[in-house]
C-alpha cells in the first residue's frame, strides 16, 4: 500500500499487477486497473480532487441523500445534492491482505459525524459512523458500506455507489438485468415507467432509477458491441441508477472533460434510494456491490 499526494490517496496493488486507488476525500475510488494496466473506471480530466466538490468519475459515495434535497423531507433539506460523504475527508483505517492463488487486498476507510466540520454538522445533525471497505481481487472489485446510528435519535438515510464505468462507445453499450423493471425517468419529468424485455441502450440523455424486478442477487451486465465487460452483483441494494449526461449536460458541467467523454462512460449505480432507510439508535445498514470483470 502506498499513501501518496500529501497523504490524500491510498494505492494498493496485487502481486499480479491489478491495482486500485482511493482518494481520502469521499473515500472515492479513482482508479481500478486490471493486470494489463487497463483502466476500468472513467475519471474526468477536469475533476476536483480537493473535496470542494464530489469527484467527477471513479466511485463517489452518496450518503445520506440521493439527488437534490427534497423540501418534503425536512431532515435532509439543507444537504447539498448527493449528501455529505462524497466531499468529507475520510480516515484510512488500514489494509488486510490474503495471499496465494486467490490473492486479495482490502482497504478500510471510516467517517464519523464527530470528525465533520461544524458547518457540515449543521447540515445534518445526526450521530453516525460509516465504514467503507474496498476489496480488490484479480477479477473483481467489491465496495461495501456499513452505516451505523451512533446517536440517540433515529435518522432516515439513502446510500448509493455512484460507479462511472469506462466504456469504448456509449452507442454500442447494452445493459441487461433490468428487463421488465419499474423505473423513474428523471429526464422525462420524473415519470414512473416499466422497462421492456430488451437490454437498455443509449440514444440521448439517460437518468433512471430502476428497481430491478429480479432483486439484488440477479446480476446487471454491461456489454460493449455484444461483448460482456462487467457483471455487477448487489447485496442489500434494491435500486440501480443508470445515468449518461449525453452532449448538452456534459457541456454544462464545468468539471466534465473532455466534453465528448460522455461517449466513454456509463454510470450504473447500486443503491438504496427509493424512499428512506430508517436507522434507530444502535441500528446498522450494510449495502455492497461486487463488480466482476468479464
Ligand atoms: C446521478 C443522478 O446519480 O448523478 C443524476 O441520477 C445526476 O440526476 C448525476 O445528474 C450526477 O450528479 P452530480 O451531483 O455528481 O452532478
Amino acid at each position: 500500500v502506498i499513501i501518496s499526494d500529501g497523504s490524500s490517496r491510498v494505492l494498493a496493488a496485487l502481486p499480479t499487477g491489478e491495482s486500485v486507488e482511493v482518494l481520502l476525500f469521499g473515500a472515492t475510488v479513482l482508479s481500478w486497473k486490471d493486470a494489463a494496466g487497463d483502466e476500468k473506471l472513467w475519471l474526468s480530466k477536469d475533476t476536483k480532487l480537493d473535496g470542494s466538490k464530489g469527484v467527477r468519475g471513479g466511485i463517489p459515495l452518496v450518503f445520506p441523500l440521493f439527488g437534490p434535497a427534497t423540501p418534503n423531507h425536512e431532515p435532509t433539506s439543507k444537504l447539498p445534492q448527493h449528501g455529505l460523504a462524497r466531499t468529507a475527508r475520510w480516515e484510512f483505517l488500514g489494509k488486510s491482505t490474503s495471499e496465494g492463488s486467490s490473492s486479495s487486498v482490502k482497504l478500510d476507510f471510516g467517517l464519523s459525524s464527530d470528525s465533520l466540520t461544524e458547518s457540515t454538522k449543521a447540515l445534518w445533525p445526526y450521530k453516525f459512523g460509516l465504514l467503507y471497505s474496498v476489496s480488490l481481487e484479480r477479477e473483481s472489485l467489491n465496495t461495501t458500506l456499513v452505516i451505523t446510528n451512533d446517536g440517540d435519535e433515529s435518522f432516515d438515510c439513502q446510500m448509493l455507489l455512484h460507479t462511472y464505468f469506462r466504456t469504448k462507445d456509449i452507442s454500442a453499450v447494452q445493459i441487461t438485468g433490468l428487463e421488465d423493471s419499474k423505473y423513474i425517468d428523471k429526464v422525462d419529468g420524473v415519470k414512473t415507467k416499466t422497462e421492456s424485455s430488451s437490454p437498455v441502450t443509449f440514444h440521448g440523455e439517460t437518468d433512471r432509477v430502476y428497481t430491478p424486478a429480479k432483486g439484488p442477487g440477479h446480476p446487471i451486465v454491461i456489454s460493449n458491441s455484444d461483448r460482456p465487460c462487467f457483471r455487477i452483483v448487489r447485496d442489500n441494494l434494491e435500486q440501480v441508477v443508470v445515468w449518461n449526461p449525453w452532449i448538452e449536460k456534459a457541456q454544462g458541467m464545468s468539471d466534465f472533460a473532455p466534453k465528448d467523454g460522455y461517449k466513454n462512460m456509463v454510470c450504473v449505480e447500486a443503491g438504496s434510494v427509493d424512499g428512506w432507510q430508517k436507522l434507530d439508535k444502535g441500528d446498522a445498514f450494510e449495502g455492497a456491490q461486487t463488480i466482476h470483470l468479464l
